[in-house]
């Protein structure tokens, strides 16, 4: 796609996008999650690349570090000359306005303006003038193949031409990286396929696109794979852990935060539900069967409540060494760069 609008980032000097060292940690309590943890990834002028992970394994987080939304604890994202995550002001301003184009999975389209005004939003706000903006929204929109949707209101348009509008509205001051997240998230089968081939086109001309997804339809169109998985700084490294347990203790409850996975060594664990009219048995654990990895693994609370039936001996793996364990091919491999 190219573009005829100077932007403060022209064409002609487009660049990798260097991700070094990457850190994001959020921290309440004593609890600290790190959905990024020293990432490096470089990302070349004109790829695509997609951030592939399940729910909660820090793609919106690397998303908003790029989009210059959320500033990392740690490391920095560099386009050229200039390190986003150190820009402030108006350099900050510019960045945000001209440097990124975002598409998010829920469309975000202003639902009281037609197509061709929605692309046109962001191109009034940088100065851009009204005959030439809607020009250009026009000339996008034909481009995405909505010339006959030009005055139509979101409602009246399907998810997939939803997806389109947004698309062209993340494009429509030309810059030099669009990060899209899970923008096939809300659309069925068929709206997919168009969606897919015009992200694919948008890095022509040297443009970046990084496309976080569930959705394995994008592989072959990508250029390079950044696969992501929760990651609990405070269960890293940690040898594993001996606990034992008196009948009636509990190991967690419900809604605490995930650290370790166990697996029962001797005695037995009961597994309950916590609902308002009562304890929901789920599941009796004995020797050998494991329990509690789906909070550490997808980065969620605990979902139910542990507690020993009989005295109760158990070992407690963090989710790193937790997949060592039970080896990589039966959980989603890290893959980071390639
Ligand atoms: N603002 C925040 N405060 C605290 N924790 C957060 C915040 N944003 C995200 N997280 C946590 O960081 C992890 C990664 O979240 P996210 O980037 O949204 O994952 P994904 O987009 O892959 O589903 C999750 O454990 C989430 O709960
Ligand atoms: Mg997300």
């Amino acid at each position: 796609m190219s573009d005829h609008e100077s932007s403060p980032m022209a064409t002609s000097d487009r660049h990798d996008l260097v991700i070094s060292d990457l850190t994001v940690e959020f921290t309440k309590g004593d609890y600290t999650v790190r959905p990024l943890d020293q990432l490096d990834v470089t990302v070349p002028s004109g790829s695509l690349a997609l951030l592939l992970g399940p729910s909660g394994c820090g793609k919106t987080t690397l998303l908003s570090c790029l989009a210059a939304i959320l500033r990392p604890t740690s490391g920095s994202i560099t386009y050229g000359p200039s390190n986003i995550t150190r820009l402030s002001g108006r350099p900050l301003t510019d960045y945000r306005r001209h440097g990124v184009g975002v598409v998010f999975q829920a469309f975000n389209l202003v639902p009281s303006l037609n197509a061709v005004e929605n692309v046109m939003v962001p191109m009034r706000s940088a100065g851009v003038k009204q005959s030439g903006a809607r020009q250009r929204a026009v000339e996008l929109l034909e481009r995405m193949g909505l010339g006959d949707r030009l005055d139509h209101l979101p409602s009246g348009l399907s998810g997939g031409q939803q997806q389109r509008v947004a698309i062209a509205r993340a494009v429509a001051l030309d810059p030099p990286v669009i990060l899209a997240d899970e923008p096939t998230a809300h659309l069925d089968y068929v709206q997919v396929e168009g969606v897919l081939r015009l992200i694919r086109g948008l890095t022509d001309g040297g443009r970046i696109v990084i496309v976080s997804t569930h959705d394995d339809r994008m592989l072959p169109l990508a250029d390079q794979i950044i696969e992501m998985r929760p990651n609990f700084s405070r269960t890293e490294d940690v040898a594993p852990t001996t606990v034992t347990m008196a009948a009636g203790q509990h190991l967690f409850r419900q809604g605490d935060p995930s650290d370790l996975i166990y697996v029962v060594d001797s005695g037995r664990i009961d597994v309950v539900r916590e609902a308002p009219d009562g304890e929901i048995p789920l599941a009796s654990l004995g020797p050998g069967e494991h329990l509690g990895e789906m909070g550490p693994l997808f980065g969620l609370p605990r979902s139910a409540s542990a507690r020993a039936a009989v005295d109760t001996s158990l070992t407690g793996y963090t989710a790193k060494a937790f997949r060592d364990l039970v080896g990589a091919e039966r959980l989603p491999s890290l893959i980071r760069g390639r």
